[in-house]
Formats: C-alpha cells, structure tokens, sequence
C-alpha cells in the first residue's frame, strides 16, 4: 500500500492537521474505464502540499525517475508541483541494483527527498538494508519539509510585500462575506455622470484577506481603478441603485457584511434619455436626489448572527462622525479614516484608520498597507466572533 500524505488546501497551515491519502498500489484509478474522473491525477494533484511514499517500491522508483505515468501514483507525480519524499522498501539486492541506486540519484538530483530504509529483518526473510525506517521517523521527516515550505511561503509573501503570515490562517472558513466595492456612478444622461475617486483597493484588500483566511467572499463592484482579486465571486453594479438591488439579493447568504464602496449619496432625479445639449444654456441645473443607504438598510434586514461592518471617509472630527455612524446605521462596527491625511484615502496603496466597535473599542492604527489593515478588520471580526 502507498500513501499519499496530502492536506486539501492550497495554502500551508501550519496548526492544521494534515489528511492522508491512502492509494492501494493495485488499483488503476486513473486508467480504468469505471473511474467517473478521468483526470483525477491533475484534480487530485493540484491539492497536495506533500507527496509522501510509504514504502516505494523499486518499481515505483524506477517510473518516477524516468518519467513513466501509466498508473494514478506516477500520473500524480507528474502532475504535482508538491514537494516530494520517498521512503523506500525492498530486497537489499534490489536496493543494492546499480539500476535503482542510479533512479535514486536521478531522483534526488530532481530535488526529491529520500528517508533511506534501515537494515533489518526483510518480508522476504533475509537480512539485510532495505527495510523501511520506523514510521515516525518518516513523519518527523515529512514534518520538516512541510515546515521548510511554510517557511518558503512567508518568505515569498514578504518579498510580494505582504505581511509574513499570510496565507497562513483558515480562521476565516465558514464566514461568507458580502463586500461592496468601489464608486458608483449615477447618470446624468447617455454620455455623463456623476461618481468619486474610489479606486475599489480597500474593498479589494478586504476580499483577498478574507479569500486567503479561508472565507467565501462576494464582491458587489461599482466603478474600480484595479481588478478583483482572483478567487471570489463578483457582481457588477454600477449605480447606487443596483449596488443596492445586487447586495438584497445576495444579502441573506452571507454571514459577514461590509460596505466599503463610496456610494454616492444623490443621484440626478430623471437622468436623460438623450445627451443634454448645451446650445441655448449657459447654466445647467440638476435636480438631485438621494440615493437609497444601502448600509442602512442591511442593517435594518440583518439575521441573527450577521455581523454589518462600515467605513467613514471623513475630512474632519473623524471619530467623532465615525461614531455617529455607526449608532445611526446599527454597525458592528466603523473603519474611520482620515482621507486628508497622506497616505490614507483614494487610489493609495496604504490606509490611516481607527476600528471603532459597537462594544466601545477604539483601535488607532498608523499607516499601513491597505492588505494589512484589511486583515486588522479581519482580526477584530474574530474578536466578535469570540465574545
Ligand atoms: N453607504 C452605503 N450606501 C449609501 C451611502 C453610504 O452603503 N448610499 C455606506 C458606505 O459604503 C460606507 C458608509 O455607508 O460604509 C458610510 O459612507 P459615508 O459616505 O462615509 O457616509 P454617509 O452615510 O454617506 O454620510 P455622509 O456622506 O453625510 O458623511
């Protein structure tokens, strides 16, 4: 019997407990007419974070090295990026073969990992090497090479500019987060509108928090400088009103609320069918109305359990409105920010904020990135969880 040791998730979680995969060396999953997945070795391989053999044969051996891929197990290894380790068993004059010594070279020139069998009492009953080691050795083994990826991948994140433990939490799995993202636009006629500087990066760092801690997330996209990220689900809106109408929709699906497009709060009363001429008019008047609070109004139609999160833009006595919104909208909680400050507000890649939460806390924050204060948000999310 070979095993696969493997974990479902892309990302490396240290604290999780890993899931064993246990593949009979006999069956032809891949190749047999009755399997209902007939690439199950590219959908099973893009999942695992370390391919483990336990005991390799000098058969399997002997594919890996020279790139065979006629059964599920050397499919797999082809088809994965995962590290690799083997620990093999055999007769010590099969070990012992020029043949599979030389595979074994080839193989850890390949970067693949060997935890070398003992010498020992064999199944054939002869003595000698080829037994294979004591299995918690072999998963100490694995352990380490997991441990050194996670270290890969803290590293890559850092040098991406991201905060070393990204990517590193599940704490976020079973929330389903509804996102409102971006400017509005409200049309004036066919040709004009009125919008913001919203550039969407806020909203757009809050989902991606939120996709790589494990969350399902929905966007609600009004006008964006910058694209989604890759991983949630996206619904365009571009006016208030059908931000408005999206986020109803979807409302009742998600755990987790926040409203961090720039809606516009009015919007012209009857934009035009046809482009306003300006021949004859020196003077232009539009008669604007408001535009339905979408906040609000998630907040009045919140389930139990439906955390309802803001932001406030302000350019003055910042937490004092923040705080007045956040009593007038019945939020969990208000993410105030400064957007006179440098480094804070529109188009940046960096933030000034204070979480205000509905039980009183105040939590000043210095500049940041957008990401990082997206995973502070996160942060006090849990804490409200918690309590
Ligand atoms: N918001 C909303 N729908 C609106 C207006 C605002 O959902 N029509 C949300 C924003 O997404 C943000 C919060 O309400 O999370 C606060 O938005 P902001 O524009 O700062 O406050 P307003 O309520 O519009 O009040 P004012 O503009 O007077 O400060």
């Amino acid at each position: 019997m070979s095993q696969l040791l493997v974990r479902r998730s892309h990302r490396v979680q240290p604290h999780r407990p890993y899931q064993v995969f246990s593949l009979p060396d006999d069956q032809e999953y891949d190749y047999d007419p009755a399997n209902p997945d007939p690439i199950a070795h590219i959908n099973f391989s893009q999942d695992i974070d370390l391919l483990l053999i336990v005991p390799a044969t000098a058969n399997i051996i002997a594919k890996f090295a020279n790139g065979v891929a006629d059964d599920f197990l050397s499919s797999t290894y082809l088809a994965s990026t995962a590290p690799v380790m083997i620990a093999p068993a055999m007769n010590t004059t099969m070990w012992e073969q020029p043949a599979t010594q030389r595979n074994i070279q080839r193989l850890k020139a390949d970067g693949v990992h060997f935890v070398e069998p003992v010498a020992g009492e064999l199944a054939c009953k002869t003595v000698g090497t080829g037994k294979l080691e004591d299995v918690e050795n072999i998963v100490s083994q694995a352990l380490k090479v997991l441990s050194e990826k996670t270290k890969k991948v803290i590293k890559e994140n850092i040098e991406a500019g991201r905060n070393g433990d990204f990517a590193l939490k599940n704490d976020l799995s079973g929330e389903r987060l509804l996102i409102t993202v971006g400017g509005t636009r409200e049309a004036i006629d066919p040709v004009r509108f009125i919008s913001n500087h919203s550039s969407g990066k806020m909203g757009f760092a809050v989902a991606e928090a939120a996709r790589d801690r494990g969350a399902e997330v929905t966007v609600v996209c009004g006008v964006t400088a910058v694209e989604p990220p890759n991983g949630v689900a996206v619904i365009n809106a571009v006016s208030a009103r059908e931000m408005f109408d999206a986020v109803m929709k979807e409302l009742a699906n998600a755990t987790v609320f926040v409203g961090a497009a720039a809606v516009a709060d009015y919007a012209p009363t009857n934009a035009a069918d046809a482009k306003i001429k300006k021949e004859n008019q020196d003077k232009l008047i539009l008669e604007l109305k408001k535009t339905p609070d979408i906040l609000s109004e998630v907040s009045k139609r919140r389930k139990k359990g439906q955390l309802v999160i803001g932001f406030a833009a302000e350019t003055n006595e910042v937490v004092t409105y923040a705080k007045i919104k956040m009593g007038k909208k019945d939020l969990d909680m208000v993410i105030a920010n400064d957007i006179t400050k440098e480094g804070a507000g529109f188009n940046t890649d960096t933030n000034i904020a204070t979480i205000l939460t509905r039980v009183g806390s105040e939590i000043e924050l210095p500049l940041m990135s957008k990401r990082a204060l997206a995973d502070r948000i996160l942060d006090e999310i849990l804490k409200i969880r918690a309590a």
